[in-house]
């Protein structure tokens, strides 16, 4: 059964709309139908379903959770913008499509890149676009695992209000209007890109031939992926790249604490990976999931990249890979801040959010607040930062703002787990305990192995005194204290860090309650 002509009627999505809203916190107005659609064209014939209404029955029986799992990756498909992360996209353009196509040339062939996760398909437009404005041969291929957003995008449809990111120049010269407030692509852009459905997270990927690629784009998927399926991912990328490949992950993602063969490299102010052009020696296992990377300062220029990892063979400034640290119980220390002088580079925002981290531990929480203001003004798409100042927000009272904060951090990652574990504090802090429960426990169906979300919904339980919840909860926390560390983007002081240490506080929480 395929996803054409499926009748999906608006009463179905305002339910499924509803279900979202109260499992996992996805606020989906009825702007986001569309994403909906999609998704839902996906899922109903892999379970042999063509009626709406039954499908969104099937999601509230009780086989219900493993379906609602299977269709969340696929209903944030509407995230994405053309020409996203603008400073990446610069560093691109200037430097790596330049040099990739020159690399092609000289062995003459067409360079291939991969927009991988690619959803409605802004992010291989726009790559496309780079290559007709620079007058150079591309193949770009461009999947993702939603098969009904990968047919939208091959259509190149968009409405007026997509458009966002795009200049007037671009507007004019790779669009036609459809004449009913919608843009089209043009077809020289079209030809340039082959959509496909694929599976990032399957174990082979058949149609990719090893050393095929001269860059993988695969920005705001990997989020989705527990750390085996990452360096899977990240394993067979590698090998699908030619030497002196690139790949680009999303603002929010790196493979800082990830056992990996590629180079992490700075290029026009922002950080790229890289298979090497010899092989090095791969870091030891990890300890924990995606952390904030460290990004240096804005920047224009169209300098050669440094390389910070590895040894490169192209002469760029090369550095010791660091090997993965003990994972901390506690956030890292971190540093002072040093005002800097006139000339001397500005502060990058990892260096920025160290800061407010510091302010935040001193208690001065005046500080924190005006660094993470002036950081998150600054960098809008920076999780962390955003995260972090709702939780000054929370420390200081201020739960409105806090809300604020994490809202517009939801309004960028629907499925941020740290939101809704935050949201969950905020209410523990202000004494709002139904409303901590009920944003714990979105968190927990989003990651059922996060041992903090059930220690602190134990927490909640007891004072809510319900004692068998509050029991029931630090069981679960024991049972998860060997799951993967993830290490939660944002910082709130005193949280118990690793799974082992949160383990330990819910066993003594657990005898503590056994006996009264
Ligand atoms: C937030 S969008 C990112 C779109 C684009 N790369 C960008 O950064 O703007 C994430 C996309 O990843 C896709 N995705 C999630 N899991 C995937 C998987 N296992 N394989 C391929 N794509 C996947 C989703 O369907 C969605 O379209």
């Amino acid at each position: 059964m395929s996803g054409e002509g499926l009748q999906i009627e608006r009463p179905a999505l305002e339910q499924l709309a509803s279900l979202l809203l109260e499992r996992a916190g996805l606020k989906i107005t009825p702007d986001g139908y569309y994403g909906l659609r999609l998704a839902l064209t996906a899922r109903m014939p892999a379970i042999g379903l063509d009626d709406a209404g039954e499908y969104v029955r099937r999601l509230r029986g009780l086989a219900g959770e493993t379906e609602l799992r299977a269709l969340l990756p696929l209903v944030t498909v509407g995230k994405t913008e053309f020409f996203r992360d603008t400073r990446q996209f610069n560093a691109f353009e200037r430097t790596v499509f330049p040099e990739l196509v020159e690399r092609a040339s000289l062995s003459a062939r067409t360079a291939k890149i991969w927009s991988a996760g690619c959803a409605t398909g802004e992010e291989p437009y726009s790559i496309a676009m780079v290559a007709l404005e620079r007058s150079a041969p591309v193949d770009i291929w461009a999947t993702d695992l939603n098969p009904a957003a990968a047919d939208s995008a091959a259509k190149g449809v968009f409405p007026a209000r997509r458009l966002v990111g795009l200049s007037e120049e671009r507007i004019a010269r790779f669009f036609t209007t459809t004449g009913e407030g919608s843009y089209v692509v043009t077809p020289p852009v079209r030809q340039l890109v082959t959509f496909e459905a694929h599976n990032l997270a399957a174990p082979f990927w058949p149609q990719v031939s090893a050393g095929s690629l001269d860059a993988i784009f695969c920005r705001n998927v990997i989020i989705y992926f527990d750390q085996p399926t990452i360096v899977g991912v990240m394993d067979r990328f590698f090998d699908a790249l030619r030497p002196g490949g690139w790949m680009f992950l999303g603002y929010s993602e790196s493979l800082f604490k990830t056992p990996t063969r590629f180079e992490m490299v700075e290029v026009g102010g922002t950080f790229a990976y890289r298979r090497p052009v010899t092989p090095r020696r791969v870091p030891d296992p990890p300890r924990s999931m995606l952390t904030p990377l460290p990004r240096p300062a804005p920047s224009t220029d169209s300098r050669p990249p440094l390389v910070v990892q590895a040894s490169s063979p192209s002469g760029l400034t090369s550095l010791v890979p660091p090997p993965p640290l003990p994972r901390p119980s506690a956030p890292p220390i971190p540093r002072p801040s040093m005002p800097r002088g006139p000339g001397e580079p500005a502060l990058t925002p990892v260096e920025r959010l160290r800061d407010v981290v510091s302010a935040i531990d001193q208690g001065d929480f005046p500080r924190a607040l005006r660094l993470a203001r002036r950081l998150v003004d600054d960098v809008p798409d920076d999780l962390a930062a955003r995260l972090t100042l709702g939780n000054v927000y929370v420390l200081m009272g201020s739960l409105d703002e806090a809300r604020e904060s994490f809202g517009a951090a939801l309004a960028r990652e629907p499925l941020c787990v740290e939101a809704r574990v935050y949201l969950g504090l905020a209410g523990m802090q202000a004494g709002q305990l139904e409303d901590a429960k009920i944003e714990l426990t979105r968190a927990l169906f989003l990651e059922p192995t996060l041992a903090l979300g059930h220690y602190l919904l134990g927490q909640v339980n007891e004072r809510r005194t319900d004692l068998e919840g509050a029991r029931r909860a630090y069981r679960n926390a024991i049972k998860h204290r060997k799951a993967p560390e993830h290490e939660l983007l944002g910082h709130f002081p005193d949280l118990p860090r690793s799974n082992e240490a949160v383990g330990q506080s819910a066993q003594y929480r657990l005898a503590a309650i056994s006996e009264t």
